[in-house]
């Protein structure tokens, strides 16, 4: 026995004098490489792991290098709230591809009020009960935003909020919170409110948007649409007043500007049931949903050129009980698309459309809500 634990401790030492000789550099490259949940857990290793783990920089450094492998997908279903975050390359089926996740900041009882608006570099931002937050839910940071000034003042009660952004503007290295409100009552052309809120001062302010004319698209089973990011900016699908049309509505994180993106032409006067925007594989996408229930999925292949709007692949989902429509989310690792069931079940499809795994995440007529995040140790800018 007593060989046995002197043993042990030369052999601890010997541990402690190979780490040493490990030079700082090639610890930090090897951590470098590591997924965010066990460099969570590698904070409690030692002081100098701590403060290097902690490290803003480290942290921008880490999200560089895996941005590319480690986007997993947020799942919020009511009525119960289950939060699960989901390797979506595993087997739906698959258990041990899926933690769970709690919003502990928030109050029980609001739980079925949580919405999910936005994703951006490993952060997501939830509407609850008329306030933002925006949630890292890898490291448990979170923060509530300043509520917007529209919502203090009794005179703009007549908006409602319709969509919802939240992206990242690297010249000033802050995230922006974009918001967009229509009042119906006012018959004029500027009926959209744009405001915008830096998370790097917490203030709101207005877009210079006199000109807007905005309100949400009628085809839609969503109150509120998030956006999809891409190159920099913001996409929503909305209604054009201007030229009584669905357009892709585009703000420019960088420039703080809006433009639009047309429709294929084949969908201008076409009776669709409803679309939703995606992006997919980097491009962007739209499905239009008919009422067969199948969805035909879009691409644009050159981005703002709209004749190069493609057709990929039609998806039905007859063979998924009880479900609307699939509606895409992304690619996985092995090519099939991934998407929602619009309830609360999700799904995969094959590049050919054929279903190839469904599950359902919780009974009843709620629809689940989800986001692609990837996970990151980023905290706030200062
Ligand atoms: C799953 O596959 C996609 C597409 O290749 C990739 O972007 C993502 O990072 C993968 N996620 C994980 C957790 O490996
Ligand atoms: C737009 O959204 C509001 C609030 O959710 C809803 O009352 C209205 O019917 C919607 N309009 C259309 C055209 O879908
Ligand atoms: C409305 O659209 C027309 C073209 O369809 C354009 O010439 C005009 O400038 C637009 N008006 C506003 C206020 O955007």
């Amino acid at each position: 026995m007593k060989g046995e634990s002197s043993s042990s401790s030369s052999r601890g030492v010997m541990e402690k004098k190979n780490m040493a000789i490990l030079p700082w550099e090639l610890v930090i490259g090897i951590l470098l490489m590591l997924p965010v949940k066990s460099l969570v857990r590698f904070k409690c290793v030692c002081k100098s792991w701590l403060s290097l783990l902690s490290d803003p920089h480290f942290a921008i450094s880490h999200f560089q290098r895996l941005t590319a492998s480690s986007s997993r997908l947020l799942f919020i279903a009511p009525p119960a709230l289950e939060i699960r975050s989901i390797d979506f390359n595993a087997s739906l089926h698959d258990d041990s591809a899926s933690s769970t996740l709690n919003l502990n900041f928030l109050p029980p009882s609001t739980y079925h009020n949580v919405q999910l608006i936005g994703s951006c570099r490993g952060f997501l931002l939830l509407n609850c009960c008329q306030s933002l937050w925006v949630w890292n839910p890898s490291t448990g940071v979170h923060r509530k935003l300043s509520s917007t000034p529209i919502e203090s003042n009794l005179m703009q009660a007549m908006f409602f909020t319709f969509l919802y952004g939240f992206g990242y503007d690297p010249s000033t290295d802050d995230y922006l919170v974009v918001k967009a409100s229509h009042n119906p009552m006012s018959l004029g052309s500027a009926t959209t409110r744009v405001e915008f809120l830096s998370l790097r001062t917490n203030v709101w302010r207005d877009v210079e948007a006199t000109h807007l004319s905005y309100m949400n698209s009628s085809k839609g089973i969503k109150g509120i649409r998030e956006g999809s990011l891409l190159n920099g900016a913001i996409h929503w699908l909305a209604f054009c007043c201007n030229g009584s049309m669905d357009v892709i509505v585009v703000f420019d994180l960088t420039e703080r500007s809006f433009s639009e993106i047309l429709l294929p032409v084949e969908f201008l006067d076409y009776e669709s049931n409803c679309c939703d925007l995606a992006v997919l594989g980097d491009l962007l996408s739209i499905c239009f949903g008919e009422w067969d229930h199948s969805v035909e999925i879009w691409v644009m292949e050159e981005y703002r050129v709209q004749s190069s709007w493609t057709k990929t692949i039609i998806v039905s989902a007859e063979n998924i009980p009880a479900a609307m429509y699939f509606f895409p989310i992304c690619y996985t690792k092995d090519g099939h698309i991934f998407g929602t069931d619009g309830w609360t079940g999700l799904a995969k499809y094959n590049g050919k459309g054929q279903l190839q795994e469904h599950r359902s995440y919780s009974q009843g007529s709620y629809r689940s809500q989800v986001a692609v995040y990837t996970e990151s140790l980023l905290s706030f800018p200062m």
